[in-house]
């Protein structure tokens, strides 16, 4: 082959394996790995299909010109190979390996580039720190079980949006240059140019644009919508993360549902082969949070919330934890841990210690031995009121049963937090199983201490239960929303509600909120306005894309399908974003950076971008 004519490839390398002995092929790649066994060289190419074994061999055909280039072959050079497939020596087939009963023996070769010495293999399972990984992030998306994630994405889009288009769903895309949605996040903002002190907000959601999009009279819409919120990040949360929202008008509720249900079950099937059984099971996010202490509950195994106010109120035992639990109005709950009995006091303790962290104050433990019931509250209760509590929660012999007390606020999250813990602890968890759900009748707001007012507990456009709306004045906190999430294997894979398209009741609403009027049609009239023109009954959902792929893909890190994420501080390792800029790029937005850890770039004043507004 000479330089310029190149005929890069006929096959790609996993389709060797499917064509007959004796064809003669040419294929494109990567040296994923060599091996010089004196004088014959073995060369494994990849490309994005996989891997196969190519052999240079000069008692088989391969040219000594050949032998030369390939003995300068390298670990990821990229180059072309031309020559003959055959079947393996039975002793050497590599059943590991889908090419792995062949091997092409070469006979021409060029070399289309060199590689410098990679900072890591690129092979999957790779034990490299994920900070080298992401700073090279074009080697880590080198390897296949990176590029399978990929690949993975781009088919449950392609499913997802095979099945909207047929169910009559609009693409529409909506403005990144926006004003600030109030999702509950911090916005991430973007300063005008042209006009001194204003900002722009990146969307934290389409939230308003896909409620206007009902406005307009479109029915079905949807979009590969990308997101920006600026809070803490965690495993399951990005600053910059993509949503597959959607909005429909004229359909119920539960024909919305089933709707959503048909098409996670269409892509699970399409995409995995996994079959989802419809309709998916509805727990009420009361329900959820009782027996699960979550209300995105893992339901691949049990390990329910016990409720034991019933038998506590019976015994009474003269413990200050539960009587006050029982007399404030809040709840005492346990988990029987089986087999649990015959943990360490260290075990215990670790536990305790866990469901502090999650700001209860303790836990009770009742360990039911063959020589008796031990319990950490063994002072306040007598052996038959301790036999009573663990047969009111099923705990039997050898079994532990441990016990929260206090505000339902503080107890449910944490026993469902052990709860969680537990479940992987234990090796409850079938991994390979989905198990999803919705979880719907969400509070409307919850009253937030800090700012002395109830918030949104979804956002400010979510539709109260018309058998509720009575309350909105009289008693927020008891208000139920139109709102609902999918869950599927304690993630939550999307949340959405019914619109509000009245404006007496998002006039209302924002009142609730403690907006004055004029506050919120300084930051909403547009809406508000909207509303006046014939809204039709509405509703929606965002799925958040990356979660899906990665529970799809069994990824425990949205970092691991994402192609280029940021770390938990926000950085882009690659490109090192955030960065400083110029002090005359500064300037021309009006912008001048106070603060300490100031750094120069370019010219004019020490800056970083912790903005403030030059009015
Ligand atoms: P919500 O705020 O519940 O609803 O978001 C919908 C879904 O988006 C995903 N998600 C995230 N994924 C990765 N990183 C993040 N930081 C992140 N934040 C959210 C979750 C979540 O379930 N406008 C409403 C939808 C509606 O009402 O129709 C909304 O955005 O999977």
């Amino acid at each position: 082959m000479s330089q310029g004519q190149m005929y890069f490839r006929t096959h790609r390398a996993e389709e060797t394996s499917h064509v007959s002995p004796g064809t003669r092929v040419t294929l494109s790649g990567w040296v994923a790995r060599r091996r010089d066994l004196g004088g014959i060289v073995f060369i494994d190419l990849r490309d994005r299909s996989g891997i196969v074994q190519l052999v240079f061999d000069p008692q088989k055909g391969t040219p000594p010109t050949v032998m030369e280039q390939a003995d300068t072959l390298r670990n990821e050079y990229v180059f072309t190979v031309a020559g003959i497939v055959v079947r393996r020596d039975p002793q050497a087939v590599n059943p590991k390996l889908a090419t792995g009963e062949i091997e092409v023996r070469v006979d021409e070769l060029e070399i289309l580039n060199a590689s410098k010495n990679p900072p890591f293999y690129i092979q999957d399972g790779v034990d490299v720190d994920e900070t080298v990984r992401l700073r090279y992030r074009y080697l880590d998306l080198r390897r296949p079980e990176m590029q399978q994630m990929l690949m993975l994405r781009h088919r449950v889009v392609r499913s997802l949006r095979k099945f909207l288009d047929e169910h009559d769903f609009v693409e529409v895309e909506t403005p990144m240059l926006t004003r600030s949605t109030p999702e509950g996040a911090r916005d991430y903002l973007v300063p005008s140019r042209l006009q001194a002190g204003a900002f722009y907000a990146l969307p934290q959601s389409p939230q308003l644009f896909k409620q206007l999009l009902m406005v307009s009279g479109l029915e079905r819409y949807y979009q590969f919508a990308r997101c920006f919120r600026d809070e803490d990040l965690r495993a399951d949360r990005q600053p910059e993360f993509t949503q597959l929202d959607i909005e429909q008008s004229f359909l119920s509720l539960p024909e919305f549902q089933t709707l959503m249900e048909k098409m996670m079950a269409d892509v699970f099937a399409d995409v995995l082969g996994v079959n989802l059984p419809q309709p998916f099971l509805r727990l009420s996010y009361e329900e959820a949070m009782h027996r699960y202490g979550s209300d995105k509950p893992d339901l691949r195994f049990g390990l329910e919330l016990q409720d034991l106010s019933d038998v506590v109120a019976k015994i009474q035992p003269e413990f200050r934890v539960f009587q006050d639990a029982l007399s404030q109005g809040g709840v005492i709950k346990g988990l029987v841990v089986a087999g649990g009995a015959a943990w360490s006091r260290r075990q215990t303790d670790d536990l305790v210690s866990f469901v502090k962290s999650y700001g209860l104050q303790g836990l009770a433990t009742v360990a039911v031995q063959e020589a008796g019931i031990k319990a950490s509250i063994g002072k306040f209760f007598n052996g038959e009121q301790l036999a009573l509590l663990a047969q009111a929660t099923g705990t039997g012999q050898g079994d532990l049963l441990l016990i929260g007390a206090g505000l339902a606020s503080k107890v449910l999250p944490a026993l469902g937090a052990l709860r969680t813990r537990l479940g992987h602890d234990l090796g409850l968890i079938d991994e390979k199983e989905f198990r999803i759900a919705w979880v719907t009748d969400f509070p409307l707001l919850t009253y937030d201490e800090e700012q002395g007012r109830f918030v949104a507990e979804h956002h400010p456009f979510t539709m109260p239960k018309w058998e509720d709306l009575d309350n909105l004045e009289s008693s927020p906190g008891s208000v139920r929303a139109q709102a609902y999430d999918l869950v599927l294997n304690g993630y939550e894979l999307g949340g959405g509600s019914m619109g509000i398209y009245r404006r007496d009741i998002q006039e209302r609403m924002f009142q609730a909120l403690g907006f004055s009027i004029e506050e919120a049609y300084r930051q909403f009239g547009f809406l508000m306005d909207a509303f006046e023109y014939g809204t039709p009954p509405h509703g929606g959902i965002a799925f958040g894309l990356d979660r899906l792929v990665m529970v799809m893909g069994g990824g425990k890190s949205l970092r691991d399908c994402i192609a280029f994420p940021k770390t938990s501080s926000g950085t882009d390792l690659l490109t090192h974003a955030p960065a400083s800029v110029s002090g005359e790029q500064l300037q021309v937005l009006h912008l001048r950076v106070e603060g300490a850890n100031v750094r120069v770039e370019g010219k004019g004043p020490d800056v970083t971008l912790a903005a403030s507004a030059q009015g």
